[in-house]
């Protein structure tokens, strides 16, 4: 097979780049509503080239967010069925001004493509299209069976994508999922990930005064809700960075050694993160644990961003009415977000100062979750992946989310294979975000292999 398909990736080269280019070109960003339409003609456009792949039953569902889009190759009887998940919904491009090309339109420099959700997570979930599409039109069939579902609300937590796996079972039942939206953990190495943390999103709404108050007149006897945030931000985290509320570590399941173990041996560099990936003075966390950890094993909190008050630039002197802090927390597993939501919820409280009242609004909750990295599917993922690339595979965690990993998994009882093509400096939700080209095409290779090995039940 794969030297047919090899030929048919090579010869149709720039075919699926202008492809891609056009599908980057896309502003579906679902975080603003002004990119409604955007959202849908992104929708459009992967449920069109699904039907090109040779796709069947392609459909885009309506849901109460935005929509989704399902698709099946269902001709391979008595063969397993990989569920392939992917989001064509991207962040928000700014600062815009930082970006060498705009965000929207596509530019190919040194091998990358530089556009706003060019690794994360189209090209990406491209990936898993061009595989269908190269097998399809070569050999007229696939390994496996394959059903496709493409969300467009990952980048915001929505849930619409979450109540569809939970509401049916049957139609997407599978035996393994497919997900690339994840990185390899250096250029050239063969990266599967096994785990990924899960989150908390809140915002902390603090509210003083019936309206915003002259600080002469009122500084000194009216509280202020923005010193009110700082200080319950303040009692959150200790200056080691131990998140400070109730309960918080009580469920964390330490890796076991030997998973700690494999990660002492990846090719990783304490300065030269801090250099070439951070660029601060100096890295920061939980003392006592490895940088590794506390990205992938430790649980943290988070501040995004506070508002209130005078925002504009000169001064104004004024006490605010009301002020907010958006703060996250990243969970691991055995943590439960909702039991986390509760003690932070409960914390907060606890902390308010005098005179203010406070309030909690939910934005996003995601489970952690961690695959067994003997499981077969996860296994057959390694050796694709090992394959390809031509180097034994490493397997890692990631500290980011995905949350209906973990919904798969409740939903559908099966492994996820979170294959992952994105590379370390591709600047996921920052301004120049990039995809490595060659990532893009073996990614294609890696998917069908994949797909094979699936078949083999090995
Ligand atoms: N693809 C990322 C998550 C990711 C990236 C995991 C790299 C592991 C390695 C995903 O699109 C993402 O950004 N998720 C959000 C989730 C949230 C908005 C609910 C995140 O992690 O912040
Ligand atoms: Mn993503
Ligand atoms: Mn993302």
């Amino acid at each position: 097979m794969s030297s047919t398909v090899d030929a048919y990736i090579e010869s149709d080269h720039e075919r699926f780049l202008e492809e891609l280019k056009e599908f980057l070109s896309i502003p579906s960003v679902s975080t603003l509503p002004e990119h409604k339409p955007d959202i849908e003609r992104a929708c459009g456009f992967v449920a069109e080239r699904l039907r090109e792949a040779g796709i069947e039953r392609v459909e885009r569902i309506q849901t109460d967010g935005n929509p989704l889009v399902y698709g099946e190759w269902m001709k391979a009887p008595g063969k397993p069925t990989v569920l392939c998940y992917g989001h064509y919904d991207v962040q928000p491009p700014d600062p815009l001004d930082e970006w060498v090309t705009p965000p929207f339109e596509p530019s190919v420099r040194d091998g990358n493509i530089y556009a706003r959700g060019a690794a994360d997570d189209k090209g990406q979930m491209y990936i898993h299209v061009k595989a269908a599409e190269a097998l399809l039109q070569t050999t007229g069939k696939l390994p496996v069976n394959v059903k496709f579902l493409i969300e467009g609300e990952e980048e915001v937590g929505g849930t619409a994508v979450d109540r569809y796996v939970a509401e049916n079972p049957e139609k997407l039942r599978s035996d393994a999922a497919l997900i690339s939206d994840t990185e390899m953990f250096a250029p050239g190495l063969p990266t599967l990930c096994i785990g990924l943390r899960g989150m908390v999103y809140a915002e902390i709404v603090a509210t003083g005064a019936a309206q915003d108050l002259h600080s002469g007149l009122f500084g000194g006897a009216a509280p202020n809700p923005l010193i009110g945030l700082a200080q319950i931000i303040s009692e959150l985290l200790t200056p080691a960075y131990r998140v400070q509320i109730p309960g918080f570590y009580d469920d964390v399941e330490e890796p076991s050694d030997e998973e700690i173990e494999s990660w002492v041996q990846l090719p990783f560099d304490e300065g030269e993160f801090l250099r070439e990936k951070v660029g601060a003075r100096a890295l920061t966390g939980e003392a006592g644990f490895a940088v590794l950890e506390r990205l992938w094993s430790r649980p943290t909190l988070e501040v995004h961003g506070i508002v209130g008050g005078f925002m504009g630039e000169g001064a104004k002197t004024v006490i605010p009415a009301k002020a907010s802090a958006k703060v996250s927390m990243r969970l691991v597993p055995r943590q439960d977000p909702e039991k986390i939501l509760q003690a932070f919820r409960e914390t907060v409280q606890c902390l308010t100062p005098r005179g203010l009242r406070v309030e909690v609004k939910t934005h996003s909750t995601a489970e952690p979750v961690l695959m067994s990295a003997t499981d077969p599917a996860i296994e057959a993922g390694a050796r694709a992946l090992a394959e390809t690339f031509g180097k034994p595979t490493v397997t890692v965690r990631g500290g980011g989310s995905i949350p209906i990993v973990a919904r798969i998994r409740e939903s559908l009882g099966i492994p996820v294979v979170l294959m992952g093509f994105g590379l370390p400096d591709d600047r996921l939700h920052s301004p120049n975000e990039k995809f490595h080209l060659p990532n893009f095409f073996a990614g294609i290779r890696a998917v069908a292999r994949f797909w094979e090995l699936a078949a083999e039940g090995s």
